[in-house]
């Protein structure tokens, strides 16, 4: 992991959020770098799980609701983790993770036994919303994107006349007071989910659990994470919420372990009940086929869009060996992210940059892509070193315009560029003319 954050802070990925000011705990920002790899990956979630499907809409909920939604939603009484406090140094600490020796917690910080007993800690941010700082006025930063869809079920259902089954799908902050934020952004107290409410007859939930771990998994593989990498969790009986029939667990081999990346939740009708409990309000489904009126049933896949940035991250990040042509040897970092992911996509080189011809053919290069993909461009230094530079950020392609680029060593292979790929660092010859459909093609 140190190399990992050592090289996300080098290289514009993620900083430390407020750093100048000694940072914020479980707070963070991404840098140039790493809010195109999130966007890339926001951006496909979104296009398979809505934009490629007939049976999804998108959302996209305020990030503070009446608070009613949470008393409903039972965050309000139960959404909390237990707490301790070391009565020596008063660090709080989360009772369940605490270390142990010879059966007995200690604090992790002073190593003291002398420890207050575990009591509820609720992980909502609060705050106030107008003016007045009253009761009446609470209102909490929402922990989860789910209960802006569930209160929405109504409005989407009738303004899209979508029938059963069919998904809301939605990506947007969410807010925990994490007692002890950890693991780099692992666990952090403001991040991103990327959350389906998928709304079916409660006699398919089982089998649409079912599916949806298969679609889930697809898209780890899609996005450069193999079936390998990931554990299927699936909780037992007694360890899942007691609304819910089936819970997985998807969970990624961390460098600080296997940890969980997303949970695919059947629900059954427990969230829409309680809210037609709460508000009063029609949140059931009428079928005019069989002339049925029911609440439906749901199956939540929630996935992290951080947590599946880091896992992007380690499952790219590499270092080899490689020997030059003289048999000189070093080291080679290189951030392997699938294309579809990778922050820039073509790195383009003008060989000398004080050569107007050879300058002028690549900005017209970066001219005719930047419409379609994030490109950059790089006249400094050797063209090794704009290599290495470019294997770190993770960029899969490179080209390069050289004289025969501009025709003087001939015709032959005037209007042509050396593309040069990041992982096997092989080099070929691609004409110009082809190399936007070229690149699309591997990065879509
Ligand atoms: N609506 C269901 C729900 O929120 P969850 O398991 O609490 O379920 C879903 O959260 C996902 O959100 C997790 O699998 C994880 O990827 C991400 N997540 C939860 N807490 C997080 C935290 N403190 N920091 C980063 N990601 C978190």
């Amino acid at each position: 992991m140190e190399k990992i954050v050592s090289l996300c802070k080098r290289r514009g990925f993620i900083f430390q959020s407020s750093e100048i000011y000694g940072g914020l705990n479980g707070f963070w920002d991404y840098g140039p770098l790493g809010v195109e790899l999130k966007k890339n990956l926001k951006d496909f979630w979104w296009r398979r799980n809505v934009r490629e499907r007939d049976d999804m809409e998108g959302m996209d909920g305020s990030i503070i609701m009446n608070r009613a939604v949470w008393k409903a939603s039972g965050h309000e009484e139960t959404f909390s983790d237990p707490m301790v406090d070391c009565k020596k140094c008063n660090s709080r600490n989360r009772a369940d993770q605490l270390p142990e020796k010879d059966g007995e917690k200690y604090c992790p910080s002073c190593g003291s036994r002398d420890l207050t007993e575990a009591r509820d800690f609720n992980l909502m941010f609060k705050s106030h919303a107008g003016p007045l700082e009253t009761e009446d006025n609470m209102v909490y930063l929402r922990p989860e994107t789910a209960q802006a869809i569930f209160v929405n079920f109504r409005n989407v259902l009738d303004t899209t006349r979508q029938k059963l089954p069919f998904g809301i799908a939605q990506i947007g902050k969410a807010f925990r007071n994490e007692i002890n934020p950890r693991n780099y952004i692992f666990r952090s107290r403001e991040f991103e989910q990327m959350e389906i409410e998928y709304f079916c007859r409660p006699e398919d939930g089982m089998q649409l659990t079912d599916y949806w771990l298969e679609q889930r998994l697809a898209f780890y593989e899609d996005i450069g994470i193999p079936r390998s990498k990931i554990h299927i969790n699936d909780i037992p009986d007694g360890d899942r919420a007691f609304y819910s029939k089936k819970t997985y667990d998807l969970e990624y081999e961390f460098p600080f372990g296997v940890s969980e990346l997303e949970g695919i939740a059947y629900r059954t009708d427990y969230d829409l009940s309680k809210h037609i409990e709460h508000s009063g309000k029609p949140l059931d489904y009428y079928d005019e086929v069989t002339k049925e009126r029911f609440i439906p049933h749901v199956v939540e896949p929630s996935a992290g869009t951080d947590r599946t940035a880091l896992a992007l991250i380690c499952e790219a990040f590499d270092e080899e060996t490689v020997t030059d042509e003289k048999g000189k040897s070093e080291t080679r970092t290189v951030m392997r992210f699938h294309p579809r992911m990778a922050p820039i996509k073509c790195g383009i080189f003008p060989l000398l940059k004080n050569k107007p011809q050879l300058v002028d053919k690549a900005r017209e290069i970066v001219a005719s892509l930047r419409g379609f993909m994030n490109v950059f461009y790089d006249e400094s230094g050797a063209i090794g070193r704009r290599y290495r530079r470019q294997d770190e950020a993770g960029t899969p392609f490179c080209v390069t315009v050289d004289f025969d680029t501009i025709g003087e060593n001939g015709p032959e292979k005037e209007g042509t560029v050396t593309l040069r790929h990041r992982d096997s660092m092989q080099q070929e010859r691609i004409a110009i003319a082809d190399l936007k459909n070229y690149l699309l093609e591997k990065i879509s």
